[in-house]
């Protein structure tokens, strides 16, 4: 739920829907049997109502098809209704440990910097080496993929912010000489 309401929308504005949300409607099989006016009810004024009918949706499969248990693995999560490639690897990562980046606009925005990549960031060849090669350096612990993946949306939304960045709180501006120091001495 917390996933579907944070797509295109700020942490800020999600809060107060997911608690009203979560305490009208608690359980998976609740949600696949809400009243489409009361869905309404709880998603207006947080804009594109079709994730909540979406929502509803993947409520259903996941109670008809999968027994009410959600799929760990990458590619179950990624046929859900509304849960493109980011939404699956937030939930890989955060709620299963998995060893999978969700690479959103904020991650994009990171990573595009942190390696002065110019390709834009909505190339989707850009986008699969990213998931591709962050996966690859995710940690071993499960506790650790979680906040790995939360780190990053962080990093994203609070410091490497599109105008003004915070370069001087950034934690990884000692990397980011680094990588500068690599790339001048050894031409990469
Ligand atoms: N945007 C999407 N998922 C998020 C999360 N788990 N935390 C912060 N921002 C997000």
């Amino acid at each position: 739920l917390s996933e579907i309401m944070l797509q295109q929308t700020r942490v800020e504005a999600v809060k107060g829907y997911y608690a009203r949300f979560l305490a009208e409607i608690p359980t998976l099989p609740q949600l696949a049997m809400a009243d489409d006016e009361l869905l309404h009810k709880l998603w207006e004024g947080l804009g594109y109502y079709s994730r909540a009918r979406n929502l509803q949706k993947a409520a259903k499969l996941l109670v008809r098809v999968y027994g009410g248990e959600f799929p760990s693995d990458i590619e179950s999560l990624k046929s859900l209704p509304g849960v493109g490639s980011y939404t699956a690897g937030a939930i890989a990562s955060i709620a299963f440990g998995k060893r999978v980046a969700a690479v959103d606009g904020n991650v994009f925005r990171v990573a595009s910097r942190l390696e002065e990549n110019p390709t834009p960031i909505s190339a989707p060849q850009y986008r699969r080496y990213l998931e591709e090669n962050l996966s690859a350096v995710y940690p071993e612990s499960k506790k650790d993929c979680a906040d790995f993946t939360q780190s990053l949306f962080e990093l994203g939304a609070l410091i490497y912010k599109p105008r003004n960045p915070d370069c001087e709180l950034c934690p990884l501006k000692t990397l980011s000489y680094s990588l500068l120091f690599i790339r001048v001495f050894f031409g990469f």
